[in-house]
């Protein structure tokens, strides 16, 4: 059988009807949009804008925040017609499964394991900093960073051992999963409410400390001054990726983190009431809801604080950091911003680690991953295995590897599935024009294309060792794939 081996539509369908054995349908629209800007609002926000502001865009990461919404929303428009045409667990993996066949849905399945796994992970490493900011610097630096790290502390060198937090806050969470989704969900609707109104309370009162001096010039000059970075060496701007507009796309790709989420969304199409009219409009409404918030709020924050400063003192915790540093008189709105942020990403890592778990049951019902990971609790029917098992592994990730590195392999991974899922709607649109699709993406094939094109331009932009980690990371994927998956894949047997 070839490579190439395709689900049949049908089988699926069926498969996503059979509600009586799989996961329970609890969904409606409104939760759909909750989960989706639940993913969304994140990390992402709240520490890579200022890490793209500081190292690539300056205050023009407002750009690059648009630059990485335009593509995904080329990409939502062909997230959006496949949910609403194949409404199973498993997202962009299953749809790949359909459209391109079972060695492309792998390499799929393989990237997403970055989006959602190393997602959790960033996020997780952003909650052990506001954790610490809030706790006024408490933790020892050894016990809340990656052995990567390093900073002169009062004149002497830290190292970083383990980070705790990360791995504690992940543990809270896996077992919150366990428990099960409609808890989950209900606990995600309140923290996203939170979430949303200190976007908002943060615009209102930052406008007011605008410096317009922060903003000029508006994009990072080529001869821009070295900042200087907690370990007592520079950073320099001169290459091109680190200044000008070359500089925005860089920041594009590193932000973009910032709007992963949304397509976790599909992943829980097999346990929503409505997937035909709900995901799209789960998918679009956060997307659009969040690409607002975040202009502004990028505008207000380089505003309040030069970019610069994100190098060095402001690197961790920026938010909080900014309102300290020049928003005086405010303390109790960085109290508040950092005790909503950790609520916040905690319900980030909740839909990311979700999205994960839901993946690797997609995979392994179909046979290309152990059956470990669709095995559900007899009383909560959820993958509870799995849950625990990707505990460990996110866990080590967390612990071990700073920030920046998992930040920005999950934007990789994400964006190539995008690339992906573009691709996906262009073959399916010809294999298969006549299947119902509830949503149909507009302009194809010129949408499809613009994804390509946008989503491409992002992985370019990102660094040459995040490209590489990647890339080793998928050449590990087809070992597993041509010695276990194919071996054992249902569809093959
Ligand atoms: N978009 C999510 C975040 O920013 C992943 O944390």
């Amino acid at each position: 059988m070839s490579l190439f081996v395709k689900k049949p539509l049908e089988q699926l369908l069926a498969q996503a009807s059979d509600s009586s054995h799989g996961l329970k349908r609890t969904l409606g629209a409104g939760n759909l949009v909750a989960l989706g800007i639940g993913a969304i609002i994140g990390a992402g926000l709240f520490v890579r804008t200022a890490a793209a502001a500081g190292e690539h865009a300056g205050p023009a990461v407002t750009l690059s925040f648009i630059f990485a919404a335009v593509g995904c929303a080329f990409a939502g428009l062909c997230y959006a017609e496949f949910a609403s045409m194949i409404p199973v667990a498993g997202s962009a993996y299953t749809y790949a499964y359909v459209t391109m066949g079972e060695f492309v849905a792998w390499v799929i399945g393989w990237a997403l394991v970055l989006e959602y796994a190393l997602g959790a992970a960033t996020v997780s490493i952003a909650w052990s900093e506001f954790l610490n900011k809030l706790l006024g610097g408490s933790i020892p630096y050894e016990w809340c960073h990656s052995p990567f790290q390093k900073a002169l502390i009062d004149g002497t060198m830290h190292h970083g051992i383990m980070n705790a937090p990360a791995l504690f806050i992940l543990l809270a969470l896996s077992l919150l999963l366990i428990k099960g989704t409609q808890e989950s969900a209900f606990v995600n609707t309140i923290i996203v409410i939170v979430k949303v109104s200190i976007v908002l309370v943060f615009i209102w009162i930052g406008w007011q400390f605008i410096n317009p001096a922060n903003h000029t010039p508006y994009l990072i000059p080529a001869d821009a001054k070295p900042a200087l970075l907690p370990d007592g060496s520079s950073y320099s701007y001169e290459s091109m990726w680190d200044h000008g507009w070359f500089g925005v796309i860089a920041g594009a790709g590193v932000v973009f983190f910032a709007f992963i989420g949304f397509d976790a969304i599909s992943t829980a199409a097999q346990e929503s009431k409505n997937p035909k009219r709900d995901m799209p409009i789960g998918i679009l409404g956060s997307l659009v809801i969040c690409t607002i918030l975040y202009i502004l709020f990028s505008y207000v924050l380089t505003g309040v604080a030069p970019y610069t400063d994100f190098m060095l003192k402001g690197k961790e915790a920026s938010v909080a950091y900014a309102i300290d540093a020049y928003m005086p008189g405010y303390g109790w709105l960085s109290t508040l911003v950092t005790v909503a942020i950790l609520a916040g990403f905690s319900s980030v890592i909740l839909v990311m680690l979700m999205g994960q778990s839901r993946v690797f049951y997609s995979m392994s019902v179909d046979g290309l991953l152990p059956k470990v990971f669709a095995e559900l609790h007899p009383t909560f029917r959820t993958p509870y295995k799995s849950n625990m098992l990707l505990f460990i592994f996110v866990g080590l990730i967390a612990t071990l590897l700073p920030g920046d590195i998992t930040g920005d392999l999950t934007s990789i991974g994400t964006l190539f599935a995008f690339v992906l899922v573009c691709v996906g709607v262009l073959v399916m649109r010809k294999a298969n024009p006549n299947a119902v699709r509830a949503f149909k993406t507009p302009w194809v094939p010129f949408v499809p294309i613009m994804g390509i094109v946008v989503c491409s331009t992002m992985i370019i932009g990102l660094d040459s060792v995040t490209q590489l980690v990647a890339f080793l990371w998928l050449l590990i994927g087809l070992v597993v794939y041509f010695t276990y998956s194919k071996r054992n894949s249902v569809i093959r047997k």
